[in-house]
């Protein structure tokens, strides 16, 4: 369970660039939820995913997952958290090109404090789960972009998250790649995960269960 109160975010405060991205958001997104955030470009939904993953702090609020407080914990605590309960999904896929499929999703393995057995055969079982495990060997900027997508949803998934988080995930993506992309986005909501979507398009919304509008860093529909 999350629950955002009254979240404000601030980039560059105190400087002559100070602007206020969030102006004090609160929402509950519960667990095993299937949930879109829309918005206008600049409305502020990067910005509150990024909270939401953990890789960027706010200044003013509370963010709650389960019974954490999400706030002030030292850099060890959060990459704690990002590496066990969040499965993140950047807009630019941000693989490691010359890394292959396979390596690319043993990184968060790899980064990983607890000690992980058999590495290479759960990074397999991702790429397997998004139906990719035969380009294990090939290096990412060899892929489509609907490929690297799915190598990155790999990554997302490999620790077993219970949250996953996709900035705009079919944003470069023809119509038919997009819509097996969110398929997949569905089968492991399905699965009892909690998915949060940053998107453009009606299409990807429509098949969510619920849609959270952003307008000029405030929610203004969907959060019931
Ligand atoms: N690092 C930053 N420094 C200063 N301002 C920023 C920074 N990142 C974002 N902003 C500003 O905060 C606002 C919200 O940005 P954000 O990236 O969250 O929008 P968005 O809804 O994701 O837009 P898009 O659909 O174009 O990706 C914008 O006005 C943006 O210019
Ligand atoms: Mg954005």
């Amino acid at each position: 369970m999350i629950t955002l109160t009254n979240i404000k975010k601030v980039y560059n405060p105190k400087k002559a660039n100070e602007f206020e991205a969030l102006h004090g958001v609160s929402c509950d997104i519960k667990d095993g939820e299937l949930v879109a955030i829309i918005g206008k470009s600049g409305a502020g939904k990067s910005t509150l995913l990024h909270i939401l993953a953990c890789i960027d702090s706010y200044q003013d609020g509370e963010y709650r997952i389960d019974d954490t407080l999400v706030k002030g914990l030292s850099e060890r605590k959060y990459a704690r958290i990002r590496n066990e309960k969040i499965g993140m999904v950047m807009q630019d896929f941000a693989l490691v090109e010359d890394f292959t499929a396979l390596e690319n999703v043993m990184i968060p393995l790899n980064f990983s404090k607890k000690k992980i057995k058999g590495k290479k055969e759960k990074a397999l079982a991702a790429l397997k789960a998004v139906g990719i495990e035969d380009l294990a060997k090939k290096p990412c900027n060899k892929l489509s972009g609907g490929q690297k997508q799915r190598v990155a949803i790999a990554r997302a998934i490999v620790n077993e998250p219970s949250m996953i988080l996709a900035d705009e995930p079919t944003g470069a993506l023809d119509t038919k790649t997009s819509s097996e992309i969110m398929e997949l986005f569905k089968s492991l909501n399905e699965q009892g995960r909690t998915v949060v979507i940053v998107t453009h398009d009606p299409k990807v919304a429509e098949q969510c269960q619920r849609v959270i509008e952003i307008s000029d860093g405030e929610i203004v529909g969907g959060n019931e």
